[in-house]
């Protein structure tokens, strides 16, 4: 029998209010980049270990008890992952992947040749949004359009621009936690010329997922590492969208039947997700994302503690002159420069005190590098794990840094 090595662990990370979900973390660490990936819970650990050690079976194509519980237990990751997105199994189904960056490759390539005119995105998107838009425009000798996004993250177009597009964009930048105010109407608006709206909701999952209830997105795509879940991905999809594609990265589970020189592809009904999961499954991966799911269902006081700490942040960061924040309003993820340091260097400063902040340009370089030519940033990025101490140690480190250079 598995157990669980909790009791052996230590007196969790500073800060009184912190959660037992996280005391194998060494007390001294300051973790500050969820927006790479999250600390996992320790159910999320504990139920892929479980798997490994008590019924390690494949998914999908077994009859024996091992293969039940673990067909059980992807059903309710499926399950929980539409009720996090407000959505019904009638009408959109989740599929696995490897991560957001695949999810959105693998659907936005196999959508039928000439379905669609011009595809639409927007200047603060991760490169994993950035480069599938330019190979599919490139691909279907199409259209390709840039829009910009506004200080409060909405999306500037007119409606003309939507007609026949697929309009691939961020539920919340990592660079400035940003989210698209006006993404509902947007979904109207493109649906009413003919479009589709798929959204990268890598970060929008783990901080924003109430928002997504209410938009009448085609696929949104998620990734398990970024909301305290295991290294996957998964797409929430419409069955509508599924009918729109022409698969072509199939293999095993992909299909119904195969002849000599045919197959029946998987299409409709209750494996109808089976079209986008070629090959066997990471199925301890989406084990502990259903766990993750369920868990970050019961953290509503640790949303609100995160969101009490970004405006901490916020607040510590604007009181330094030579710091330049990128952003307008507090959110949980935050990036700045400053004057006269490095941010790689600052990064490693941080580092010796045991600070674990991102620097650099965060995969968007086409925007900060680029566009905007600005110098590398430093990113800030909080979780539920967090607690005040780790802020006040991070804008402490940061004035002592400030101070000796
Ligand atoms: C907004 C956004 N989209 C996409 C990605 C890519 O995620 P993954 O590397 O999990 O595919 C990231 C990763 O940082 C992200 O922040």
């Amino acid at each position: 029998m598995f157990r669980s090595n909790k009791s052996a662990l230590a007196n969790g990370v500073p800060g009184s209010e912190h959660s037992s979900d996280f005391a194998y973390v060494e007390p001294f660490s300051c973790y500050l980049d969820s927006a790479c990936q999250t600390l996992r819970p320790q159910c999320v650990i504990d139920a892929e270990i479980e798997y490994y050690c008590e019924y390690n079976a494949c998914g999908g194509r077994v009859k024996y008890k091992w293969g039940t519980m673990v067909d059980g237990k992807v059903q309710e990751a499926r399950r929980l992952l539409l009720q996090l997105s407000g959505k019904r199994e009638k009408e959109y189904c989740v599929a696995f992947t490897l991560n957001t960056t695949y999810g959105i490759n693998l659907v936005l390539h196999q959508i039928k040749a000439g379905a669609f005119s011009r595809i639409v995105t927007s200047d603060i998107e991760h490169n994993s949004v950035m480069l599938p838009s330019m190979t599919w425009a490139k691909r279907q000798h199409a259209e390709r359009l840039v829009l910009q996004r506004g200080d409060d993250g909405s999306v500037y177009y007119k409606p003309s621009e939507l007609e026949r597009s697929i309009v691939l964009i961020n539920s919340m930048s990592n660079i400035d936690g940003r989210v698209p105010q006006n993404v509902k109407q947007l979904a109207e608006k493109t649906h009413a010329q003919g479009g589709i709206l798929l959204l990268d909701a890598a970060q929008g999952f783990a901080h924003d997922a109430e928002r997504l209830r209410d938009v009448d997105f085609d696929a949104a795509f998620g990734s398990g590492h970024k909301m305290y879940g295991p290294s996957i991905g998964f797409i929430v999809i419409k069955r509508s969208l599924l009918d729109r594609l022409d698969p072509f990265f199939i293999g095993g589970g992909t299909v119904t039947d195969v002849e000599q020189e045919n197959y029946s592809l998987l299409r409709s009904g209750e494996e109808a997700h089976a079209v986008l999961e070629a090959g066997l499954q990471n199925w301890g991966g989406i084990l502990g994302l259903g766990e993750a799911v369920r868990w970050l269902g019961t953290q509503q006081a640790a949303k609100e503690r995160e969101h009490s700490l970004a405006e901490m942040l916020f607040a510590g960061l604007k009181k330094h002159s030579r710091v330049h924040l990128f952003n307008r309003a507090p959110a949980p993820i935050v990036s700045f420069h400053v004057d006269g340091i490095d941010a790689h260097r600052l990064a490693l400063y941080l580092s010796e005190q045991n600070i674990m902040c991102r620097s650099g340009y965060f995969c968007c370089h086409s925007y900060l590098q680029h566009q905007l030519q600005l110098p590398p940033l430093l990113r800030v990025s909080l979780g539920l794990y967090n607690t005040q101490a780790h802020i006040e140690k991070f804008l402490d480190a940061l004035k002592k840094i400030l101070s000796a250079f």
